[in-house]
């Protein structure tokens, strides 16, 4: 293994959790430290491994998952995370012992490991190297994911269908149906999992966040209070400077060609991530939803994201047809380029934190449809904290899918939003320009340096 370009401030270990939501904020991350002087070096998984060739001047290393390919293509993101942080351990114990080793030319300065890869705490302590963590979602979520013993203690939680409505003072604004958890059959194991990646970080040397001060001030001023680790907000990461791409499918460029034919602000995009899935009536009514609107749209439909389908299959006959150049499909978008176009007036998302920061620092308001776990808490505060968008809730239907998007793309409520969300574009430049972000990135880069 080579050492690429040794640098005067040391180099850093990056460890990322192996999904596109999770790659992409860490690989910025590791740009941003490159562009300061540090030399780079990705641990990653076999599985959704990082393309080299877009970063020249990092170092990969691939260690062994043991996942088979039926656990990757069945099981859930939350089993798939509990699986790694057992397989994982040894390969990730003889990476570092190889690394670290009396040999070695290379100084490491520390590890920044993904929250949720709990086992990267015993084996960095057991080498004393300092660690710090990324946790990839913003930090009202990360508040509400440490107070959720708290929030069984107090019976918010497992959710009853009978309290959804019901608010929850200790993290006002959410109501019992805003709160991060996920349906699934194993409730114990997600619990578990949540609860490892807030001791990770509460035991770390700096937690750092792809937020920015200006948007989450009052989740910050808490989580500073209430937790012994360094918060660093150091984002957004990707408007530091036109990163390599960590995207792990190819976007589609049409996406770009068909927006240059539209009018400003006419097109609504729309995009649930890499991981989110709806049911085939739900499909549906999306469909018919954007087209009963009247108004143009971009939408991704990723492979497999229709539970059922390959892709087109459930849309009814003649649907495309009866489009015509109204709407355009893709399978995957370039999502920054897009959101960045001055055709897009709204983005109809899920609400993964990625999608919804890239919004607000595009100045695009946002339709929000959240799917799982922490996108409910981004969609409370999309639309109750900082009002840059409506939501989409209780089910999904034509009629009030229409509603919503007349609501955002003609009224005057759409005006009022689509002046808010500038007002937050210009914030979170300001905040890197120095600003907030800045200064909390100086001062991670210290904390780093004498760590
Ligand atoms: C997951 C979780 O679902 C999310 O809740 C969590 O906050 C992060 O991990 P994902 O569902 O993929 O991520 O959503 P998101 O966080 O929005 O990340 C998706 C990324 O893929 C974004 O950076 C987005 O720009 C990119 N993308 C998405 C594209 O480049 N093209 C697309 O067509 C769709």
């Amino acid at each position: 293994m080579a050492d690429k370009g040794g640098r005067a401030r040391g180099r850093l270990l990056f460890f990322p959790l192996p999904l596109q939501g999770h790659i992409t904020p860490m690989l910025q991350l590791a740009d941003i430290f490159q562009s300061k002087g540090f030399s780079i070096t990705i641990i990653h998984t076999k599985y959704n491994s990082p393309n080299p060739s877009n970063y020249p001047n990092f170092t990969f290393i691939p260690i062994s998952d043991g996942l088979s390919e039926k656990e990757t293509s069945e099981l859930s993101v939350f089993a798939l995370a509990s699986i790694l942080n057992v397989n994982c351990l040894v390969p990730f114990k003889d990476c570092l012992s190889g690394l670290l080793s009396a040999e070695s030319e290379v100084h490491i300065t520390c590890l920044i490991s993904d929250t949720v890869l709990h086992f990267t705490r015993e084996v960095a302590d057991s080498f004393k190297l300092p660690r710090f963590v990324l946790r990839t979602s913003c930090i009202g979520v990360f508040r509400a994911f440490a107070a959720i013993p708290l929030l069984r203690e107090k019976g918010y939680l497992p959710i009853q269908a009978s309290r959804l409505e019901e608010p929850v003072p200790e993290l006002s604004p959410l109501r019992v149906k805003d709160l991060p958890v996920i349906n699934v059959p194993n409730e114990e194991m997600f619990y578990q999992l949540i609860a490892g990646l807030v001791e990770e970080a509460r035991t770390s040397s700096g937690v750092i966040f792809n937020s920015f001060e200006e948007l989450e001030q009052s989740a910050i001023a808490a989580v500073r209070q209430e937790f012994p680790a360094p918060i660093f907000p150091v984002g957004p990461f990707h408007q530091y400077s036109p990163a390599a791409s960590s995207i792990l499918v190819k976007p589609d460029e049409s996406s770009i060609s068909w927006l240059d034919k539209q009018a400003p602000k006419s097109v609504i995009y729309v995009s649930f991530g890499s991981i989110a899935a709806v049911k085939e009536n739900e499909f549906l009514e999306i469909a018919w939803g954007l087209a009963n609107c009247k108004h143009t749209f971009l939408w991704v439909i990723r492979p497999g994201s229709v539970h059922g389908s390959k892709w087109l299959e459930s849309l009814p006959s003649g649907f495309l047809d009866l489009l015509g150049v109204r709407g355009h499909i893709v399978k995957w978008a370039p999502q920054l380029e897009v959101l960045a176009h001055p055709a897009v007036g709204a983005f109809w998302t899920h609400n993964g934190w990625n999608s919804t920061l890239e919004s607000i620092c595009a100045g695009v308001p946002m339709i929000c449809m959240p799917c799982f776990t922490d996108q409910f808490v981004n969609a409370r505060y999309v639309t109750h904290v900082w009002k840059v968008g409506v939501q989409l809730e209780n089910g999904l239907e034509r009629k009030t899918i229409e509603e919503v998007i007349r609501r955002l793309m003609e009224g005057e409520e759409g005006e009022e939003i689509r002046n808010r969300v500038e007002d937050f574009k210009e914030k979170a430049k300001f905040s890197l320009g120095g600003g907030s972000s800045y200064e909390s990135l100086e001062s991670l880069i210290s904390c780093i340096s004498s760590s």
